[in-house]
């Protein structure tokens, strides 16, 4: 068979494959399949052979350009599916405001917070948004993430969230990683809407879904469930008008105050909800037995600060499907890196490295719905992986603040 690339001698090749679609949940969310002296061979941009190097060898043609990664890790490469990449500025001083006393919340009541980011987005050209973009998904690339979810909601009106989706597009157009667009309009109340929230609530309803979904720049609808924000009745309104159009949907949910969002995001049959560090049992159950995937976010716990951490053995447990993302934002979680929350959910959350890996690839992938396509290394899927400067796979929560990326294989090519 022709291959254009072999990959041998994988000291540990962990496939992340499953017995069936799907994401996995409970007990086999600890299980992975790892090939010792391993190989995954792939022919224009796709895997064809996958096994250990003695019988890949045997199946592929002898003149395929050859890496030997002997003694090394090679995963599939990583997914963080759910990411806020594109902004004009930084938010340091924030940052700062917040170690030395100040809340998210206390900031964003002030007109900081998402806000800030938007008055900044809205006098920004598009090419200055595209090149910071960029920067961040080359960063993100050479830690090993290769496919991400991309949202709007720095924007809050028409003209900016199109300019900022616009972006998105340009972004998954002009760069390596696969990028999955996100319409996220249901941010937070603007300053002109400041006073009228029903108001703005009817622009996202009347006119920016339907031009959204006409112009097909987002898959997905997501929608900041939160106490003074969009509570629940809003989010119902706004996400079921968002489902009409054709969108998926996601939830920040029961972030800061649990209020039901995990519930909501059920009952609408959302693919995911996110956050979750104040869900309740209720919530629990609803998203276990809907399907609703838990993306899990201790990033935003860590650089927030916050004593509330989603409860993952519980998720684990009961059955829920549970991803990991970084929340890549200027606001609360500034890392491009999932190495970076593969630590923290080792430490915070008290995952194994086996369910840390499977939730930051075929999970991950199935958060986004492109699980069919990417999230783990077999024969006929995308020839994405990394392959990593580790000896096993319990060494990629453990070795921590550090990039144990050697190299990343992105459709078949090297990266970087
Ligand atoms: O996921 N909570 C709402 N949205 C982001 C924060 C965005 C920001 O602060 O700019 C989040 O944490
Ligand atoms: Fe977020």
């Amino acid at each position: 068979m022709h291959a254009d690339l072999l990959i041998r001698q994988i000291g540990q090749l962990v496939t992340c494959r499953r017995d069936k679609p799907g994401p996995i949940i409970g007990e086999s969310l600890n299980h992975l399949e790892i090939i010792e002296n391993g190989a995954v061979a792939c022919d224009q941009g796709t895997i064809v052979a996958v096994g250990t190097t003695e019988d890949v060898e045997r199946e592929i043609d002898a003149d395929c350009a050859t890496i030997d990664a002997k003694g090394q890790v090679v995963t599939p490469g990583l997914i963080d599916p759910h990411t806020h990449p594109v902004f004009a500025a930084t938010r340091e001083t924030e940052f700062e405001m917040r170690n030395l006393g100040k809340s998210y919340m206390e900031i964003a009541k002030a007109g900081g917070g998402i806000r800030n980011s938007v008055r900044k987005l809205r006098e920004a050209p598009k090419e200055t948004l595209f090149e910071n973009g960029k920067k961040y998904l080359d960063m993100m690339m050479q830690y090993g993430t290769t496919t991400i979810e991309a949202k709007s909601g720095y924007g809050l009106s028409t003209e900016s969230e199109i300019k900022q989706l616009e972006v998105i597009e340009m972004l998954a157009d002009n760069h390596p990683m696969d990028v999955v667009p996100t319409f996220l309009g249901a941010h937070e109340i603007p300053d002109e809407f400041r006073d009228n929230k029903a108001g703005y609530i009817d622009l996202l309803i009347n006119e920016m879904i339907p031009t959204v979904a006409e112009r097909k720049l987002a898959t997905f609808s997501d929608i900041f469930c939160e106490k003074d924000v969009f509570e629940i009745d809003d989010s119902e309104r706004i996400q079921t008008a968002a489902k009409e159009h054709g969108f998926k949907l996601k939830f920040h949910a029961d972030e800061i105050v649990g209020i039901g969002g995990a519930e909501l995001a059920a009952k609408l049959g959302a693919v995911s909800a996110d956050h979750l560090d104040d869900i309740s049992d209720n919530g629990i159950s609803a998203m276990a037995h809907a399907g609703t995937i838990a993306v899990l976010l201790p990033g935003t716990v860590h650089f927030l600060d916050m004593r509330k951490r989603p409860p993952a053995r519980k998720m684990i447990e009961r059955g829920v499907p549970v991803a990991l993302a970084t929340d890549f934002n200027p606001g609360s979680s500034a890392t491009v890196s999932l190495q970076m929350i593969m630590n923290l959910a080792a430490v915070m959350l008290k995952m194994t490295a086996a369910e840390i890996t499977n939730c930051v690839t075929i999970n991950s992938a199935c958060a986004l719905d492109i699980d069919g396509r990417v999230g783990s290394i077999e024969t006929g899927k995308q020839a994405d992986f990394v392959i990593w400067n580790a000896d096993n796979i319990k060494q990629m929560p453990y070795l921590y603040g550090c990039n144990l990326v050697d190299k990343v294989v992105k459709n078949g090519r090297l990266a970087n």
